[in-house]
């Protein structure tokens, strides 16, 4: 990293009740963050183990803004590597998933194993003597380049580092213990879109992890009167503060309904109300009474439980001010019709055109476009105090402060 773009410079000695606006719009800090983070010690999730169930099948994705393919290699083996040609660095697949015997580059057919071993080169021995390869090329030091994969509850985990811990170290016991309760039983893949943010992405990031914005920049929430920050939650952050939950409770009456349909959140005479509260009826999805939480796995992955709309987002930054976010949306196999059918209802929350967070897809670009003037300047993060710690209230940006940690933590910073 250049020599301004590092040390004592950069971050505010504040700590991280600071942030510089600088990290939003520097594009040497971007490049380091594709090299310290993305492809450094940290574990990405790639795709959920159904979405490749047979040996062959594929989908493409990115690690920061390095694209990737997973691969079911083997009927319990994963297989995850960097979608470009050894041979001249063409993009091996083009598709979002797919499925195939063996990668073959269309440019000039070198072909690679499931495992992304080359195992042919077109022309080799070249025709009748002339041409072909020299004697000593060597198929096995032209591999594609191979991430190492874990596999947790069915998601499937990729990372470029060999250093990074196991898995399961690198997100510590309460994040681990939380994505095991959450991926408990077989997973059912409902769909998938994905929006662009003309954003820095560690701006949707902070909002993820930011829970006290909730009940006053969404509106839909403030007009029916719900998710208050009232309701029994807190935060709950990993050591390195860059894992982090949000959970909260909300009433559930006896026969499964939410408080909205019993009228104990509904809005006075004076007030809206919903004509149609199927739109947030639910029922508990698990045993611990927690009917929402948010998990961010650091850097960009979220885990989320919004009554029972279930979803994975993970973001794909797309230069240093703009970043793509993925929506997987899924139940259980053992869902029920109407459980189905209550999860698509409430998907209607969610997602670009949410009507929760929907506002969530702007003001990111609200921040990213009034910092331009501005790049030594900093933003203030002190609520909720200026320690990085779980805590029992969510109006608080303990979980922020913890991302920043973990960040400069990465970035050396
Ligand atoms: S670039 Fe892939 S075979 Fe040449
Ligand atoms: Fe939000």
């Amino acid at each position: 990293m250049p020599a301004e773009a590092s040390g004592p410079s950069v971050w505010p000695a504040a700590g991280v009740s600071r942030v510089p606006y600088r990290v939003y719009t520097d594009p040497q800090l971007y490049a380091a963050e594709q090299e310290r983070l993305f492809r450094g010690a940290i574990w990405q999730f790639v795709g959920f183990a159904v979405e490749v169930p047979r040996v062959g099948d594929f989908k493409t994705t990115w690690i920061g803004d390095t694209p990737v393919i997973l691969v079911r290699s083997g009927p319990d083996e994963f297989s995850a590597f960097v979608n470009r040609c050894a041979h001249r660095g063409a993009v091996l697949c083009f598709e979002p998933s797919g499925h195939r015997q063996q990668f073959t580059c269309v440019y000039h057919n070198w072909g690679y194993s499931l495992q992304g071993d080359l195992k042919s080169v077109a022309f080799q021995r070249g025709i009748r003597g002339a041409g072909g390869m020299p004697d000593d090329f060597d198929r096995s030091q032209h591999n594609l380049r191979k991430l190492r994969v874990q596999v947790l509850s069915g998601l499937v985990f990729a990372s470029f580092s060999e250093t990074v811990a196991p898995l399961e170290e690198y997100l510590g016991e309460r994040m681990t213990a939380h994505v095991k309760r959450m991926f408990a039983r077989p997973v059912k893949v409902l769909g998938s879109y994905s929006q662009v943010l003309h954003n820095n992405w560690k701006l949707y990031m902070e909002n993820v992890k930011d829970s006290y914005h909730a009940s006053l920049l969404h509106l839909f929430l403030t007009t029916f009167k719900l998710n208050r920050l009232s309701m029994e939650g807190g935060l709950a952050l990993d050591e390195s503060g860059g894992h982090h939950i949000s959970f909260s409770k909300m009433a559930t009456d006896t026969v499964g309904g939410t408080d909205y349909e019993s009228g104990k959140l509904r809005a006075q005479d004076d007030d809206f109300s919903l004509r149609d509260p199927r739109v947030l009826r639910s029922w508990p999805e698990f045993s611990d009474g927690i009917t929402h939480a948010i998990q961010g796995l650091f850097p960009n992955m979220v885990v989320q439980q919004i009554q029972n709309s279930l979803a994975v987002r993970v973001l794909v930054p797309r230069g240093v001010g703009e970043c793509e976010l993925f929506w997987t949306l899924f139940g259980y196999e053992d869902d029920t019709p109407e459980q189905l059918r209550t999860r698509l209802r409430l998907a209607n929350l969610i997602g670009p055109a949410g009507l929760v967070s929907m506002e969530d897809g702007i003001v990111g670009n609200f921040v990213q476009r009034a910092i331009g003037e501005r790049p030594m300047d900093q933003t203030i993060l002190e609520m909720g105090g200026r320690t990085v710690e779980s805590q029992d209230t969510r109006i608080s940006e303990a979980s922020v402060r913890g991302f920043w940690q973990c960040y400069r933590q990465h970035m050396g910073l």
